[in-house]
């Protein structure tokens, strides 16, 4: 059966379903359901076409026991996006998107995170591989007014393309959606393209209302995964960043969207992937297009010929995710423009050789994870389900043995596409499933986050290597906060 059909055809209106008593969660901490149409003014005259800003850096002090210390105040921040009317964002220090942190590999972070919000939060380090007590869990909650010091040492030989983001229970989706992300930077020693100019580009989503408030999610984007009408980079509608002529550029870009799947193409440029949500890669790869999946980050590198007149776009081009209720993607979306300006330099060769990534062991365990969606009587139509079960913070789901290489098999039991994530540790892709043909990877790279279209399955081998409570999810936020996350306990031999 369509399940499109099956949720339209009931004759229960969306307005009985937001505002249905039965509810699996107590009422006092379930997500609201908010209003029911998609309150969103899409002619809303957004400024673009500005230039780029750069991500805002947190300031960090470095102390006398070589820490460096920052602070993260999460709190309402209001702003003026359209003359005459205020939108309130949650952002961190008062910066959609939060400050950029950028570190050397081996650091040591002590920051104070300080919860002005209405309700708890936390601050989860996606990517990065810090005890589980540092890591934002749910289960670690920071409650409204209150304070909490994370502190971490990360591994000399860890290096990426990171976030950060809330993770409280229950509230992650509307905490990111009201403007709580900021990217999160760690530098390898003797980086190979060091000497190449850099530009960061944050993707997130943005949805106002014509008072140009944030509305609530609508019972549509629980199922869906919410979008917003507005695709920003670093917070702006459709910037422009000047390029000088010959030159080669790094970029970094990050989908910090709750649900959109980001299939990126550059028309008319030639552009390498060099990186992935751990670092580099070990060879630059020729790019078509760059997928990009919701919490998934890429490292590129463009070259911009000596002769060359026209700008270049950023799009996102068409995709249908499998969504249950919206509508799919249709048209190329503009990002951004890359405009090449100034007098023409000339820059070094990309190196054909980026860094040496080894391949992890033979696994000791294997492990399956199957998500799921479950159609359901009542007021809330769906569940989104891992190995059968919604997320209890309490459960632990399943064990791993510190140290030690594991196969996990994810499995897409869905009609929709679901990004799957684990913290504390990257993975190496081993191979893809479908329709029963099975692919291998063609390049290895570590990651935290892999997208998985409906029915596909993969193969991914991790090693976990610090002890105590991780968390694997839908990284689609709605989902994941619904309850489509499992708790991994991490345990000595
Ligand atoms: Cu971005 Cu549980 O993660
Ligand atoms: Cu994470
Ligand atoms: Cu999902």
């Amino acid at each position: 059966m369509d399940r499109r059909l099956f949720l339209l055809g009931t004759g229960v209106s969306w307005a009985t379903l937001a505002l249905g008593e039965e509810m699996a969660m107590p009422h006092h901490d379930r997500p609201s359901f908010g209003a029911v149409e998609q309150f969103s003014a899409p002619d809303l005259p957004l400024p673009s076409g500005q230039p780029l800003q750069p991500l805002s850096r947190l300031k960090l002090t470095a102390e006398a026991d070589g820490s460096l210390q920052g602070k993260l105040v999460a709190a309402p921040h209001t702003q003026q996006l359209l003359t005459g009317k205020d939108t309130t964002f949650w952002a961190y220090n008062g910066q959609v998107p939060g400050p950029l942190i950028d570190v050397e590999a081996g650091s040591t972070l002590e920051l104070q995170f300080e919860n002005r919000l209405p309700q708890p939060s936390t601050i989860h380090w996606h990517g990065l591989p810090v005890p589980p007590d540092q890591d934002g869990l749910p289960q670690d909650a920071v409650p409204s007014g209150e304070q909490r010091r994370y502190r971490f040492t990360l591994p000399a030989d860890f290096s990426g393309t990171c976030w950060y983001h809330p993770h409280p229970h229950h509230h992650t989706a509307e905490q990111v959606f009201r403007g709580l992300a900021g990217a999160f930077i760690i530098r390898q020693a003797n980086d190979p393209l060091a000497h190449l100019p850099e530009h960061h580009l944050l993707i997130s989503d943005l949805r106002l209302d014509v008072e140009a408030h944030i509305p609530a999610n609508t019972t549509a984007d629980w199922m869906d995964g919410r979008e917003g009408q507005f695709v920003l980079v670093n917070g702006q509608l459709r910037p422009q960043l000047k390029v000088s002529p010959g030159s080669l550029i790094r970029l970094r870009i990050w989908n910090a969207t709750s649900a959109r799947q980001l299939r990126l193409a550059l028309p008319g440029a030639t552009w390498y992937q060099v990186g992935t949500d751990g670092g580099l890669i070990e060879r630059p790869q020729p790019l078509q297009q760059l997928h990009l999946a919701p919490a998934e980050r890429a490292e590129v590198v463009l070259h911009i010929p000596q002769q060359v007149t026209a700008a270049y776009t950023l799009h996102a081009l068409p995709y249908a995710r499998g969504k249950m209720v919206g509508r799919e993607q249709e048209k190329p979306l503009e990002l951004m423009q890359l405009v090449p300006s100034g007098p023409s330099v000339t820059t070094p060769h990309l190196p054909e050789k980026l860094r040496q990534i080894t391949p992890l062991p033979a696994p000791m365990r294997e492990q399956r994870v199957l998500m799921s969606e479950k159609m359901i009587e009542g007021p809330t139509p769906v569940q989104f389900l891992i190995n059968g079960r919604s997320h209890d913070p309490a459960r632990i789901d399943m064990f791993s043995i510190l140290g030690e290489t594991e196969q996990w098999e994810i499995i897409n039991g869905s009609d929709m596409d679901h990004p799957f994530h684990i913290h504390g540790a990257q993975f190496q892709l081993i191979s893809r499933i479908r329709d029963g043909e099975e692919v291998p990877e063609p390049w290895l790279a570590w990651r935290d986050t892999v997208n998985l279209t409906h029915a596909e399955r993969v193969k991914l081998r991790i090693r976990q290597d610090l002890p105590g409570l991780r968390m694997f999810h839908c990284h689609i936020l709605e989902h994941e906060t619904l309850g489509m996350m499992g708790n991994l306990m991490v345990k000595p031999v």
